[in-house]
């Protein structure tokens, strides 16, 4: 949520800024802005909408003729205030010295914002950040340095705060501040950069600081100096990272969604040959012992958000069929304000594709207080999550830009598998000829997946005849009812339209009574007799309601075609193996369903692919 950059150098200010907020745009687009410092004061340029607009502002200034030492850069996903152009950052002191760009939620902005009204300073917007402006600039009238007043002004603040600040009288620096929200520095040789993400910095520099909590950098062109919220200096290790641009680039594809959705082979097949040779061998991780990941374990608690929280869905089926252990699951946004059970022998599994969703994030925090081992499943090893955890799984999918999680998803899956075989291996819960079966076919996964790409224009075309429909609903049973949800999350994030998933025999409990002929409905045929037998009755029901109807199954089991208006298939596989598969027509479905409206799929409305808030 809300993308921060800065740069402090010799080099063209505006341009790096404004390549460093594109590469963040996936973190939100409801407004951008720029503060520009040179000799003659700080020049503050904002836009409402995307970053696109901040351009066309700029191309309207005569800025050839200045130079500018040092700037910072923003671009917003609302919390507090509208997405105008008065609650945009950068954020500015009654006096345009002092300038400041924030990422986070500031709790207690109300009383502040009264207090500071009250000493006489003015408020232009209806931000939390804006009350942070003016503390500053309370304090540094008193103390006549940057540094200190925002020491003093940070002990004043309650909530999460990524902040970056820059005042004309001390053009030699930035103060770039974290707590509860990511803050990175970028080394260069006479520049230095600050930024909410890795890809803020690639082609610029390689060498990274992570700030953590409660720490805060005095970042000059030449120096950097950590310190922690006391004033006292820390020393950091400086880490290496080795992306490309290509990494962030679409490669040919139209968006980077498709791009996404085409890489996953690729990835669990790379996943696979990883943590094993070949399917008659044990499982091995680098990095986890999965020994002492279950010593002691009698339960897994999954705690996940969007996404995420349908590969958990997913999970339980798998980690109850194969290893025994009871799982719970729970949104991350749920867990942290109820009681639990988690306890010393719980193994408390956080996925996030991001490592930054803060409800996630909190949640593992709780479960660690109650003796958790704690396990994060994550796409990016810089991040947040990873310091929360005693095990952490990476995903290795490279950097995953589209705001819609698809790659994502199925390697959270194939993780999934992986550790609940690797566990029932170990813990001899289940019978090694079954577990050596479900390796040998995990294996042949990522062929089949490439197969199903083989029919993308008959996905791509029953998209398009079903694109003008306003409403739909995705059912399936058993352990595809996560992939029911996911599909329906896919097709209303970036299509708008109103998709729900149900469990197929819950419909005639209530939802059924929504079915007519304006109302299509997307059904997943698990292919395991006993269940496809019985959503097949649920298909039965539907169509008398005379709903238009289509299938998703697998090329061998289907019968009952008169059924259904359209079928899509993918290859034959087993039950427990099938939400890997189900889930590349489901994502190409809503892909090409949105791009038939052409809609912003990449970047659809009021989202943003790191949810920092809670
Ligand atoms: O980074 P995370 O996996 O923690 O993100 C969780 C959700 O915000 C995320 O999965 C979201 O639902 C996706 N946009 C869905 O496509």
């Amino acid at each position: 949520m809300c993308g921060i950059i800065g740069y402090i150098g010799n080099n063209a200010v505006e341009d790096i800024l404004l390549s460093g907020l594109k590469s963040l745009e996936y973190r939100g687009y409801d407004s951008a802005g720029i503060a520009l410092n040179d000799n003659q004061g700080i020049d503050v340029f904002r836009a409402k909408g995307k970053l696109v607009n901040l351009k066309n502002v700029l191309n309207t200034q005569n800025l050839k003729n200045k130079h500018f030492s040092q700037g910072i850069g923003h671009i917003r996903w609302a919390t507090h205030g509208e997405a105008t152009i008065e609650n945009a950052h950068p954020h500015t002191s009654n006096d345009g010295n002092l300038v400041l760009v924030h990422n986070g939620i500031i709790e207690n902005y109300q009383s502040l914002r009264e207090e500071l009204t009250q000493q006489g300073f003015h408020f232009f917007s209806q931000t939390d950040t804006e009350a942070v402006v003016h503390l500053i600039d309370r304090e540094y009238k008193k103390t006549l340095s940057l540094e200190s007043a925002v020491i003093n002004a940070i002990a004043l603040l309650k909530g999460a705060f990524a902040l970056c600040i820059m005042h004309h009288n001390e053009p030699d620096k930035i103060i770039a501040v974290r707590k509860n929200a990511p803050l990175i520095l970028g080394l260069g040789c006479n520049e230095n950069f600050i930024a909410s993400d890795i890809p803020a910095l690639i082609g610029k520099t390689q060498n990274i600081i992570y700030l953590d909590d409660n720490e805060l950098a005095i970042v000059e062109k030449d120096a950097v100096v950590i310190k922690d919220f006391k004033g006292n200096i820390l020393h950091k290790n400086i880490e290496k990272i080795n992306l490309a641009q290509d990494d962030i680039s679409k490669q040919g594809y139209k968006h980077f969604m498709l791009k996404e959705i085409h890489e996953q082979p690729r990835i669990i097949r790379s996943m696979i040959t990883a943590n094993m040779s070949t399917p008659f061998e044990p499982i091995h991780f680098n990095g986890i012992n999965v020994e002492d990941l279950v010593q002691n374990v009698d339960k897994i608690e999954i705690i996940a958000c969007g996404t995420s929280l349908h590969a958990a869905m997913i999970a339980k089926n798998i980690f109850e069929e194969l290893c025994k252990i009871p799982v719970i699951i729970d949104a991350a946004s749920e867990y942290i304000y109820k009681s639990h059970l988690t306890d010393a022998k719980t193994l408390s599994i956080g996925i996030s594709q991001s490592g930054e969703t803060a409800d996630t994030i909190t949640a593992l925090k709780q479960a660690r207080t109650h003796q958790a081992k704690i396990l994060a499943i994550t796409n990016r090893i810089d991040s947040t999550i990873v310091r929360c955890a005693d095990f952490v799984f990476p995903l290795n999918a490279g950097i995953e830009v589209s705001v819609a999680a698809t790659k994502s998803y199925s390697a959270q899956l194939a993780a999934l598998y992986l550790l609940a075989l690797a566990v029932a291996e170990r813990q001899k819960c289940a019978d090694i000829i079954k577990l050596t079966k479900i390796k040998q076919e995990l294996f042949s996964i990522p062929n089949k997946m490439e197969e199903i790409f083989y029919s993308c224009n008959h996905i791509k075309q029953c998209a398009q005849k079903y694109s003008k429909y306003h409403s739909f609903i995705y059912i399936a049973r058993g352990i595809n009812s996560a992939s029911a949800f996911e599909g329906a999350l896919k097709l209303k994030e970036i299509s708008y339209i109103n998709a729900n998933a149900y469990l197929a025999g819950e419909l005639k409990h209530g939802p059924i009574a929504l079915l007519d002929s304006q109302l299509p409905v997307f059904a997943i045929l698990s292919p395991d007799g006993k269940i496809y037998d019985k959503i097949i009755s649920n298909c039965e029901e539907v169509k008398a309601r005379c709903a238009p109807l289509i299938a998703l199954t697998t090329s061998d089991s289907f019968y009952k075609k008169d059924l259904f208006d359209d079928v899509l298939t993918i290859p034959s596989v087993s039950e427990l193996l099938s939400p890997l598969l189900f889930t590349l027509p489901l994502q190409l479905f809503a892909y090409y369903f949105a791009d038939c409206l052409n809609m912003e799929i990449d970047q659809p409305r009021n989202l943003a692919k790191s949810v920092t808030v809670e």
